[in-house]
């Protein structure tokens, strides 16, 4: 072993899940061969091993481990060796089936499929502790690994469990909280529907209920749920450290997953990945495909990352499953790259031939190499290998979206002014960027601001006082701040901004909001497939209004549109209030395309950032470090250009 650090790499990652128990032993030969000649640095092994690893309680079996660890050495591969407590074996749901998870329903999951474990399940995390703790001490000083991955995919299929040892645990992780029962009565607004808590013992998970729960409680049981995985993965991760300190240690996040608060994880792992499945079929994919890259740069605070996860073709997990056209693997794997990816991994490296995703694509597909898959996929490879002096290096974004999972969570509770949907109205602001090629970072409102000249906050309908504090600091100190409807309009526990909504954020906007007024047409309840709700809005910005409409009342802000329907026809639908060189834009409603473009366009060549993209080009252009990343969604062609300036910056 050198002593060079295992990250950052090297040599770029490039691989996938590799499960050679699925396989007798005469493919692990063919394996190493295919996988030089596919150009693969590394491969994640042991993902869903525990039941080979450990087939009865106690006995440890890590003789077949032992050799493909040995084997992929020796053809020079790396491990990113799994702690493989993903999916619990047979015996322990069979002997201890208080691991197994309850859904909200008190339906008690069974063994069968995988991540059958309640995460507060004291049985489960003493077994993979164990588990654990055998792995390390067997492969710490293996060479072949070159990092240590947790678990897989926290909260996939559970990320919340109403069991009762999740009800204990949910009780002491709220009076760690609120420390007595009268702050959490507050908190939660128990006046309301004698919902008056006489002691934390009286409280349960929010299982299911005659009608809508209680908005804090629901607030409370999902951020307990993303802590109580987090505990699991750090128990996981304390063992590996103390014995590996020079191992670095991930988990695969999956981008924009509303189970797990990954701004509360980044700081935890070594370095973030992520498993990326966009739709082939869906035209939108290669916008969301970036914001999930951009999103996991920024939960790194702009470090590299790896994209541990995706598929070669097709997966076998939506109704309709479309492969890959040619190309696209290639384009997706650059745009990861071009945005901050030091690694590009699939799942898996060869079809399975049983099981439950023997029809999700393979790196090696059952057709064998001589396939296009293979081929593709070995390109990719190939063109990765000539990249390797990009890694490490960062971009820079001028432009951020705020992005909070609490807003995300309370915006889509029940009982709310109108059904929204935040992952929409956030990608519909990073759609217009993405067009223009603005590189764009996410951004936690209590993260720093002051390295953006224009910070978009749609739809962040939770402002506590500092996330107020520092959208007024970032305008005053001459930022371009976008908010848009459905912001600030609660607290951290969720009770109202009385008066006007926005709390302080109405000095800042220069306006308050009198009353929220959706939209709605007939059918939406009954079919859930009516058109979106318009209306129009006229003035300097004219175009679509959707959903939601507020009638505002500007103070210091100077009206730029207005809304133009019989409700609230001539009330203001964009404003902007200017505060020394600092300007606030604020949108009481969720902006048709166009005009959201209109918006874009004014706010950026107001912060006097350059677009540098045509409209109507479909060719994605990013620049990282001295390549320029071309990439062509239309045809799916991908050039990179070598540029004099090396540098952190975008094109
Ligand atoms: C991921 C998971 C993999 C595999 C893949 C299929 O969610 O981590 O194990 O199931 O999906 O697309």
């Amino acid at each position: 072993m050198t002593n060079e650090p295992l990250w950052p790499p090297h040599r770029m990652w490039f691989g996938g899940d590799y499960n050679p128990e699925q396989w007798p032993r005469e493919v692990w030969a063919d394996d190493l061969r295919l996988m030089r000649e596919a150009g693969v640095t590394v491969v994640t092994v042991g993902v869903f091993s525990w039941a080979r690893l450990e087939p009865r309680e106690g006995e440890f079996d890590f003789a077949w481990l032992d050799d493909v660890l040995d084997g992929l050495h020796s053809a020079g591969i790396g491990v990113d060796l799994a702690t493989a407590t993903a999916s619990p074996p047979p015996w322990m749901a069979l002997h201890h089936p208080d691991i197994l998870p309850v859904t909200r329903d008190g339906v008690r999951l069974s063994p069968g499929s995988r991540q059958h474990y309640s995460p507060s399940s004291a049985t489960y995390r003493r077994f993979a502790e164990r588990l654990v703790r055998a792995m390390v001490e067997r492969y710490a000083k293996h060479p072949a690994i070159v990092a240590w991955h947790i678990n897989n995919e926290y909260g996939c299929h559970v990320s919340h469990s109403y069991d009762d040892e999740s009800a204990a645990a949910f009780r002491s992780w709220l009076e760690l909280k609120y420390g007595d029962i009268d702050t959490l009565n507050d908190a939660w607004g128990t006046a309301f529907w004698s919902q008056w808590y006489g002691s934390f013992d009286e409280i349960l998970p929010p299982r299911a209920a005659p009608t809508f729960g209680n908005p804090g409680h629901l607030l409370d049981f999902d951020r307990f749920s993303s802590d109580a995985l987090r505990e699991l993965f750090r128990a996981e991760a304390a063992i590996l450290r103390a014995a590996t300190p020079e191992i670095p240690i991930t988990t695969n996040f999956m981008g924009f997953f509303k189970g797990v608060d990954y701004w509360s994880w980044a700081d935890d792992v070594d370095f973030v990945s992520d498993d990326s499945y966009p739709d082939p079929a869906d035209p939108f994919s290669p916008i969301f495909a970036a914001a999930s890259r951009d999103l996991m740069r920024s939960l790194g605070g702009g470090a590299p990352w790896v994209l541990m996860e995706q598929a070669p073709s097709a997966v076998n997990w939506r109704e309709r499953n479309a492969p890959k056209p040619a190309g696209m693997n290639r384009l997706h794997s650059l745009q990861a790259v071009a945005r901050g990816a030091d690694g590009v991994m699939y799942f898996q490296w060869r079809q399975s031939r049983a099981g439950a995703e023997k029809f999700h694509s393979g790196m090696v597909p059952h057709f064998g190499e001589h396939s296009r898959i293979f081929r593709e996929t070995a390109a990719i490879g190939a063109q990765l290998g000539g990249l390797d002096d990009l890694i490490g290096s960062t971009l820079h974004a001028d432009v951020a979206i705020v992005f909070d999972w609490d807003a995300w969570r309370l915006l889509e509770q029940q009982a709310v002014p109108t059904a929204l949907n935040y992952r929409e109205i956030v990608l519909g602001w990073y759609r217009s960027l993405w067009e223009r090629g603005i590189l764009v970072d996410f951004v936690h409102p209590h993260g720093d601001l002051s390295r953006y000249s224009v910070v978009i906050a749609p739809a962040m309908v939770v402002a506590d006082t500092q996330t107020q504090e520092a959208l007024e600091a970032f305008v005053d100190g001459g930022g371009r701040l976008v908010m848009t409807a459905s912001s600030a309009i609660v607290d951290e526990k969720a009770h109202i901004h009385l008066g006007g909504y926005l709390g302080e954020l109405r000095n800042t906007l220069g306006l308050g909001i009198e009353e929220i007024a959706p939209l709605a047409g007939p059918d939406l309840a009954a079919t859930g497939q009516a058109p979106v709700p318009a209306t129009a809005i006229t003035g300097e910005i004219t175009g679509e209004a959707r959903l939601w409409r507020e009638f505002v009342h500007p103070s210091t802000a100077t009206v730029l549109s207005t809304f133009d329907d019989p409700i609230v026809g001539g009330w203001p639908a964009i404003t902007v209030n200017h505060r020394g060189d600092g300007r606030a834009w604020y949108v009481a409603t969720m902006l048709g395309e166009e005009a959201t473009d209109a918006l874009v366009d004014l706010v950026l060549a107001d912060a006097g950032i350059p677009t540098t993209r045509e409209r109507g080009s479909t060719i994605e252009v990013v620049r990282r470090g001295n390549r320029v990343f071309r990439l062509d969604h239309a045809t799916g062609e991908a050039a990179i250009e070598i540029v004099d300036e090396v540098g952190d910056d975008t094109a």
